[in-house]
């Protein structure tokens, strides 16, 4: 072969390496251009161009009941010419691209989704600028009167993003695949104080302005803000309470466990990467028992039962800074790897600190809450599958409480299987390789087949517990001593033994609320009046015991005690929406609705959006405004 003919075939050679190697580019960058998976409840295209940082400056008017101001994005364009939020009852005043005016517009409303907000950019555009308000239909917000907080001197003001209602008050990209940092800043009136999922002051200023900084990227529904007459009380130097002034003691002592909590999470599953872990405790309209923002998990004051008996409930919001805020749900179809993952982690929590009995106490009562959803949901097994398909549904209405109790049922057996140890090292690993990122239902069979159930050749079926309905006939069995006895002295009662207060006398919240939610179908309403007599169960101060008392008073057409008046109070005072729901579905299923209706249409005025949607489906009710 002479030289110039070598040259040529060398040239080839190099020619169809280059080649490939720029399909294997190109291919590359379209895998990384299509990282985001299909999204059913986002407007966004965060493939064409996504938002990285947002710098919010806005300023919270009690008076109007509105929030105004600027959201400035630093933005990620893939050579897109437009770039597309998500907005739900906001007024869009004016938009801008690397500060100067741009072009925009609002589609179509969709009653859950809303509007997606498209506004035209450039290749190189790296920031827009929206100026906004809220309205009055926003969904996130609760604004409340003085009345309706603890101290009822001061109005407050709380938000709730999950799942899907951030876009309520910011212009946002709002799906759980996209995370951004951000830094913010809020004007209050004076004499308040505001607090975010972000670094927070532990002090008021004089002049009513806020500044935070989230610098972990954080998905939008974990946006939050809150503001009212709030003081703060460190527990540890990296966790501590934000309260009303007259709450503020009795929240530092019944979360004075808090930095244990953090020390034996981060035994399990490895370092906590968010600083700081405090806690608000918000007025009692609060329509969950606690939402895990980042830094600064909102809390119902329900909690607050005076002898640290719910704090299982902080144990979970702690949890979720691992599963959920460090390792997100790609979609709300995968909502139970948030969830279920975290009443696992939850458990394991409380199994740490307080030992055996009480975790397994927690672990059968959610066992009982499955049984009952499973029943619930007879006619309708779709929804009981772990990945759900929330196709045309608000994520809201179609979450269950599946994915706390199947999720956590599913990995106790899994580690039953495995061994705890193999577990252990398993979860603290998958924490570590998705920190900071997001999983499909389908990405996490993957990484658990790689890297639990092939290297230690354990056979599991996990596709029957993930996308069957039901529970497989493997599933691990819980048992508590504590619980068996709490049956027998039941038992004994229905049998009319005479009470035997010493029967009782060392019992927790936990037995009491098995005892009581296992009174039998045809127990009649004359035995609750003499346990009542007994234990006068309906002053119960604890709120669960209480919930779960209420609820068999209702059944069983028990009026004694002055019971009625206990459960309207508790109603109209008490937003949470799972107390609520329990409550009114009880009234519903014993053809009392008529009596819910009285009861409802004082208590609605007080209930977040979240709550007062639920409750209206479920009562038919129609608002006469
Ligand atoms: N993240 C949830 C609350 C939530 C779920 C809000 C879905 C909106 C949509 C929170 O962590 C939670 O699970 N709260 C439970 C507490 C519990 C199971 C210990 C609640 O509010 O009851
Ligand atoms: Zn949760």
């Amino acid at each position: 072969m002479n030289l110039s003919k070598s040259i040529f075939y060398i040239s080839i050679i190099l020619m169809v390496l280059n080649l490939s190697c720029q399909s294997e580019v190109k291919k590359e960058t379209q895998i990384e251009a299509q990282k985001y998976a299909k999204e059913l409840h986002s407007f966004a295209q965060p493939n064409e161009s996504v938002i990285k940082h947002l710098d919010l400056n806005i300023k919270v008017d009690f008076d109007t009941e509105i929030i105004s101001g600027t959201a400035t994005y630093d933005i990620e364009n893939n050579n897109a010419s437009e770039i597309v939020l998500d907005s739900k009852f906001l007024e869009i005043k004016s938009v801008t691209a690397d500060g100067k005016p741009t072009e925009f517009s609002l589609g179509d409303f969709d009653e859950n989704l809303g509007q997606p907000l498209t506004i035209k950019i450039n290749d190189d555009t790296k920031t827009i600028g929206i100026t906004y308000n809220t309205t009055e239909k926003t969904e996130a917000l609760q604004w409340l009167n003085p009345q309706q907080t603890a101290d009822k001197i001061h109005p407050f003001l709380f938000t709730q993003g999950q799942a899907i209602l951030t876009r309520t008050w910011i212009p946002i990209q709002d799906s759980p695949q996209i995370r951004i940092t951000y830094d913010a800043t809020v004007q209050v009136p004076k004499d308040l104080m505001a607090v975010m999922s972000a670094e927070n002051p532990k002090e008021k200023n004089s002049e009513g302005i806020y500044s935070f900084k989230m610098e972990q990227p954080i998905p939008p529904y974990l946006m939050a803000l809150a503001v009212g007459d709030i003081a703060y009380k460190a527990v540890s130097e990296r966790t501590g309470v934000y309260a009303e002034p007259s709450m503020l003691e009795k929240a530092h002592y019944e979360f004075g466990d808090m930095e244990n909590m953090v020390k034996a999470a981060e035994n399990l599953y490895g370092d906590y990467d968010w600083d700081q872990f405090d806690v608000i405790v918000l007025p009692p309209s609060f329509p969950f028992g606690g939402m895990e923002n980042p830094r600064l998990t909102f809390l119902t004051p329900t909690v607050i039962a005076g002898d640290r008996s719910l704090t299982s409930l902080i144990a979970h919001e702690l949890a979720h800074s691992w599963s959920g805020n460090l390792v997100t749900n790609a979609t709300w179809n995968d909502f139970w790897l948030n969830e279920g993952f975290t009443v696992y982690f939850e458990i394991r929590i409380m199994e740490a600190l307080y030992g055996k009995d009480r975790a397994n106490m927690i672990a059968l009562i959610g066992r009982q809450d499955l049984d009952e959803e499973l029943d619930s949901f007879k006619d309708e097994p779709e929804a009981t599958k772990l990945k759900l398909d929330l196709t045309g549904k608000n994520p809201d209405d179609g979450m269950n409480s599946i994915a706390y109790d199947k999720g956590y049922l599913f990995l106790r057996t899994l580690e039953e299987k495995v061994g705890r140890e193999t577990f252990d090292a398993f979860l603290k690993n998958y924490f570590e390789a998705h920190a900071f990122s997001t999983l499909t239902t389908e990405d996490f069979v993957t990484y658990l087949k790689t890297n639990l159930l092939e290297p230690n050749a354990v056979d599991f079926n996990v596709d029957e517990w993930i996308y069957q309905p039901g529970v497989p006939s493997n599933q691990a069995i819980i048992a508590s001593d504590k619980f068996s006895n709490a049956e027998k002295v039941l038992n004994r009662y229905l049998n009319n033994d005479p009470i035997d207060k010493s029967l009782t006398e060392d019992w927790t919240t936990l037995e009491w609320v098995h005892f009581i939610r296992n009174f039998p179908k045809d127990m009649a309403a004359d035995e609750m009046a003499r346990l009542d007599q007994a234990f006068d169960l309906s002053n119960a101060t604890n709120s669960h015991i209480a919930m779960v008392w209420f609820e068999k008073a209702i059944d069983k057409d028990y009026h004694g005690n002055g019971v009625d008046a206990k459960i309207e109070e508790f109603l109209i005072s008490v937003g949470r929406r799972w107390y609520v729901e329990t409550l009114f579905k009880a009234f519903k299923r014993n053809d009392k609705v008529e009596a819910a209706l009285e009861i409802y249409r004082k208590s609605r005025q007080n209930y977040h959006s979240v709550t007062v949607n639920t409750i209206d489906d479920l009562l038919n009710f129609e608002p006469t405004k």
